[in-house]
């Protein structure tokens, strides 16, 4: 048993390094001042902050940066909004500081979006800042500045294939909806290629070239542009939307938070409200414990958090985001190295208190929900020499030891009755050897077990739709023949309920219930449909909660590996989402 033990750990050990090893067409160097930043800013900012979502007195829905396609502006009214552009309060360096004494070390900016209108002196397109504004100053040269002074990467947003300004190039159809009349070549050869190349040579080292929205791109085209970066400046990253599986790491989707077999080094861009370029109407503000937490839990899951603001016109960067940051500074000042050059939680799932990073020697425990009775950590191998809360090194009283009741190797931490930091309190464990965890599912010390979908054994039939999506979750789930199955240990016999958690579609707006499954599990079954029972919080993103549909009861007689499986028993016809799920849950009956 010992021995079967010990190659699994090994087995996992080799596939977390695996999980972490740089992709092929990335040497190592180029990634890794990148992997270690694990936080950086995003900066949308354009002529489109001058509307500020409003168009002829009427709101325009969506994100601020899409008014020119959302409203159908023509060209020839959008490209007024350059005069009126005068960001007289912009201030490179103030932007700078804001960036890194929130924790930032790399700041992302549009030089040039959808709408085709470049945010720095290009010699390529008269459709720019300096010749085009009353401001006449190039941003890019200030910002390039001041980072260097700050020691902040700068890196650029560059929109390949989408620019509503250029009748050859993807996705203005109100002005040139003649299809066959587009030659993307010619845009792609005389704009693209040459304002990449602008970028790239006049505003000293960029740390990346981050594209967006391949669309249509051909893969002779990504990789053209993913040469182009590199021939130029060798150090410099492209970023996963560049196309084609070309860019040097993943993009996830945009404020999505990937969990589960993350093979590359990813990130993640994220909004404070609802929109990337500014929108005067936007007042969503997620808190600063929900930006605190979703950092944690990126680098808990060994991605990248680019987290955006969206000035205004006048080159103010709104102070709700300010302050929203100056927070997350706070925190960063005494938990930074939680954060930094980390590497993402050893085990493969996900604990119920909280997220977890590591570094050589080191686990860094971030409790999002304190404990009432101290917490316990099943599951570690390593012996634990020392813990104490890290931003104030007051030691934390532990004990690690065989638990009587199950058997199992429990470490005990003692903790005081409230949490020093109710946004994120992170807790340092200093081990004893190298880091070694049982990677297998197991009953966690409050009685739950959760089976998260991105674990589970998918037997996919041949006509399946189904898949993992980055999320870790199963999304498009309409098959009846494909079914799930999991192996767990419970520690703690008794009854418990089971619960399916599923969630909205990808971006949102999209579930489907009523299917009827079958969950088998210690020789019970449980017929139940997908019915919505109530919200769980999805960490991911608080807007769109996960759904809970209630199964039924099981009972645990004794101790042990069981099998859990779901079937399909009646799946409605037609549906357009299916079922998108997230885990099975179970928990000790109160
Ligand atoms: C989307 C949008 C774009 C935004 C980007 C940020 O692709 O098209 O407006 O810049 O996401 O991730």
């Amino acid at each position: 048993m010992r021995s079967v033990c010990v190659v699994i750990l090994g087995l996992f050990l080799v596939l977390q390094l695996a999980a972490q090893a740089p992709a092929a067409n990335a040497p190592q160097s180029r990634l890794e001042w990148w992997t270690q930043s694990r936080f950086g800013m995003f900066v949308h900012w354009g002529i489109y902050t001058v509307p500020a979502g409003e168009w002829n007195g009427r709101e325009i829905n969506g994100l601020g940066e899409w008014i020119m396609n959302r409203a159908k502006i023509p060209v020839g009214d959008y490209e007024k909004l350059a005069a009126q552009f005068n960001p007289v309060q912009f201030d490179a360096e103030k932007w700078v500081s804001i960036a890194k004494n929130s924790g930032m070390k790399y700041i992302t900016i549009t030089s040039k979006h959808h709408d085709g209108f470049a945010m720095y002196g290009s010699n390529v397109s008269p459709y720019n800042i300096v010749d085009l504004t009353p401001f006449h100053r190039d941003p890019m040269k200030e910002l390039a500045a001041a980072c260097q002074r700050q020691g902040l990467k700068l890196c650029f947003y560059y929109s390949q294939t989408q620019d509503w300004h250029e009748p050859d190039a993807v996705g203005n159809d109100w002005d040139f909806p003649d299809e066959r009349a587009k030659n993307f070549q010619k845009y792609y050869d005389e704009k693209v290629i040459p304002q990449v190349r602008e970028l790239l040579t006049n505003y000293g080292p960029i740390g990346l070239i981050w594209f967006d929205t391949p669309r249509n791109i051909t893969v002779e085209q990504s990789r053209k542009l993913a040469d182009l970066v590199h021939m130029l400046q060798p150090q410099c990253l492209v970023s996963g939307r560049v196309g084609h599986g070309l860019g040097d790491y993943d993009s996830a989707g945009d404020n999505q938070i990937s969990v589960g077999a993350v093979k590359r080094p990813w990130e993640t861009p994220v909004t404070i409200n609802d929109t990337w370029g500014f929108k005067k109407n936007d007042h969503n503000w997620k808190s600063s414990r929900v930006l605190i937490r979703q950092l944690a839990t990126t680098a808990s899951r060994g991605g990248n958090y680019l987290l955006n603001v969206g000035p205004t016109s006048q080159g103010v960067i709104p102070p709700e985001s300010v302050e929203r940051l100056q927070a997350v500074g706070k925190w960063m000042s005494a938990n930074s190295e939680s954060i930094y050059a980390t590497s993402p939680n050893p085990f493969p799932y996900e604990l119920p208190w909280g997220v977890i990073t590591t570094k050589p020697g080191k686990l860094y425990l971030h409790v999002f929900s304190w404990p009432q009775n101290g917490l316990t950590m099943y599951g570690m191998h390593s012996r634990v020499q020392g813990a104490a809360l890290l931003a104030n090194r007051a030691p934390v009283t532990f004990l690690q030891k065989q638990d009587k009741a199950n058997g199992v190797a429990a470490l005990n931490l003692k903790l005081p009755a409230t949490a020093p930091d109710p946004d994120d309190s992170v807790i340092v464990l200093d081990l004893a050897g190298p880091l070694e965890v049982d990677p297998s599912l197991e009953q966690q010390p409050d009685g739950t077990v959760t089976l998260p979908a991105h674990l589970s054994e998918f037997h996919r039939s041949a006509e399946s739709q189904a898949q993992l999506d980055s999320r870790g979750v199963v999304e498009r789930w309409t098959n009846p023949q494909d079914w799930m199955e999991w192996s767990f240990k419970v520690n703690a016999p008794g009854s418990l309920d089971v619960e399916l958690i599923t969630s909205q579609q990808k971006y949102g707006g999209g579930w489907d219930g009523q299917q009827r499954l079958v969950v088998a599990v210690a020789s019970q079954t449980l017929s139940a449909v997908v019915a919505d029972n109530g919200a769980l919080e999805n960490p991911s993103n608080p807007y769109w909660p996960y759904v809970i549909s209630k199964m039924g009861r099981v009972r645990f007689n004794k101790r042990g590996t069981y099998n859990l499986s779901v079937k399909p028993e009646d799946f409605p016809a037609g549906q357009m989402y299916g079922l998108t799920l997230v885990s099975i849950r179970l928990r000790p009956v109160k």
